[in-house]
């Protein structure tokens, strides 16, 4: 696996898979790899000959007092699980060659609509600074395929709606969450859990499951069931941001026939936010 800092470096890298047909996969992250990110890794392998994971930690995308500064590097081990997992190219650029104009002077991807709630409205900007970077990453690597995991499932949709609107040739895949034994979501920010916060963590899978399964055998109180779901992880420790049952394709409130529903929630244990859904097809 190499490891690539410049642009033109790996520009001139995949103009060369080009020339022998090879397809291109991006796995974008932050860094501070698990499990989760392994299995994206996995997954760009199944859609191309050629994987390239970046690892950048975005500042546009954290807002004042979030853990920009605090947020893990951990270059040398993430170094180690790429290569383990098999990706081609780990790419690492700086600032200048995310942004070279500089954050304050960078044209801004902004997707309406979408990013109005949820974790758009709990942390503004913070969208626009994912779509801003995922757009430029995009533009480097030109990738055929990018893999995006569920676990984020507003940033997802956003990400595809993106490059729909904009006619990126690109195809987005979602990869399925990967967990803890208990249930927990992989995620960089479990790090920041005490012990006891630890135990208490996979209440929220099991809170959107429960409710997964009410939805399945047909309940339909959303209402009910996102305040009866709140009231038990608020009860457990959590300072919930939202939790709510919505359409999947879109996050508009369902109504009653829609079949194809997502239960997403988020909120602070701790130090530690943590977000987490459950897909409900019925
Ligand atoms: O999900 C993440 O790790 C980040 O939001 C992403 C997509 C790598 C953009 O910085």
């Amino acid at each position: 696996m190499e490891v690539i800092q410049s642009k033109e470096e790996l520009q001139e890298l995949i103009a060369a898979w080009r020339d022998e047909d090879e397809h291109v996969a991006l796995v974008p992250t932050m860094g501070n790899l698990h499990q989760g990110h392994g299995r994206l890794v996995e997954i760009a392998r199944e859609h191309a000959e050629r994987v390239v994971v970046s690892v950048y930690v975005n500042p546009t995308q954290f807002g004042e007092g979030e853990d920009f500064e605090e947020y893990p590097r951990t270059l040398e081990r993430d170094t180690r699980r790429l290569k383990h997992v098999g990706a081609d190219v780990l790419f690492v650029p700086d600032d200048d060659t995310v942004y070279p104009f500089g954050h304050d002077c960078a044209t801004v991807v902004s997707v309406p609509g979408l990013t109005e709630n949820f974790c758009g409205a709990v942390r503004p900007g913070h969208f626009d600074g994912v779509t801003t970077v995922v757009a430029r990453l995009f533009a480097i690597v030109q990738p055929e395929v990018a893999v995006f995991g569920q676990k984020d499932y507003q940033q997802q949709l956003v990400i595809r709606y993106m490059t729909e609107d904009l006619s990126l040739p690109i195809r987005i895949i979602t990869a399925a969450t990967v967990r803890e034994d208990d249930g927990l979501a992989m995620s960089s920010r479990n790090a920041y859990l005490t012990e006891e916060e630890r135990l208490v963590a996979p209440k929220l899978h099991q809170v959107l499951e429960q409710i997964g399964a009410r939805l399945q055998s047909g309940d339909r109180d959303f209402a009910v069931m996102e305040q009866e779901g709140a009231d038990e992880l608020g009860a457990a420790g959590f300072k919930l941001d939202y939790l709510a049952i919505r359409r999947a394709e879109n996050l508009t409130q369902p109504d009653r026939d829609c079949d194809d529903l997502v239960v997403l929630a988020a909120g602070k244990l701790g130090k530690a936010r943590l977000i987490d859904n459950v897909v409900v097809t019925v």
